[in-house]
């Protein structure tokens, strides 16, 4: 019984202490720091736990189909992921190197990842850190698909094709 009353006790010290520390300000959330090893391991892990749990859209349409994988590289420019993640040939904008956690060189990371998990992730964003939510600002899931297509293709797409792929259409005769 003693020992229940102490452990007790001690719960209930650690959640005051724990709650003076973070309420009191004593954690810092400054982006120019790295997070501590604790935090930074446990968040990589809630995320991908969490991304997959969620993730269970199958694609509407094939993602292995040209003009959707071009149609994908259209958007992927013209919704800006180009800032954060750079492209073949696109340099990142300077600000993104201020982001924690940075965002990732996506050719490095997309084989690893499903397409129903790229879908959730750019859809939904990632709560607190820099990855917006399309799906907030109502790109529709099929624009969305078609950047998956693109994604899964990407560490093979040279700079010429993401050019001319990306080209105004009418600047195809220069
Ligand atoms: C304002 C910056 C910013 C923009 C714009 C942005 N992202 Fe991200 N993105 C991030 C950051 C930061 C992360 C890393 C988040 C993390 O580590 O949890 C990320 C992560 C990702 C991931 C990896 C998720 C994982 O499971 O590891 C994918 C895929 C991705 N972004 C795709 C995109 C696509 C596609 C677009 C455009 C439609 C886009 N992002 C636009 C900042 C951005």
């Amino acid at each position: 019984m003693r020992v229940l009353a102490a452990i007790g006790v001690l719960a209930i010290v650690v959640a005051i202490a724990a709650a003076a520390f973070f309420f009191g300000g004593f954690y810092s959330v400054a982006a120019s720091q790295p997070q501590p090893g604790i935090v930074a391991s446990a968040l990589i892990r809630v995320r991908q736990a969490s991304i997959n749990r969620h993730a269970v859209e199958t694609p509407p349409l094939s993602l292995v189909d040209v003009a959707v994988v071009q149609a994908g590289a259209r958007a992927f420019a013209q919704r800006g992921c180009t800032n954060c993640h750079g492209g073949p040939g696109v340099g990142w904008a300077k600000f993104s190197e201020g982001l924690n956690p940075g965002p990732p060189d996506l050719k490095e990371i997309v084989d690893t990842i499903e397409p129903r998990q790229l879908f959730w992730v750019i859809k939904n964003g990632i709560d607190m850190t820099g990855m917006p939510s399309f799906g907030a600002i109502e790109v529709p899931d099929k624009e969305i698909w078609t950047i998956v297509a693109f994604l899964k293709k990407l560490p093979t797409v040279s700079d010429q094709d993401y050019k001319a792929w990306t080209a105004p259409a009418s600047s195809g005769t220069q």
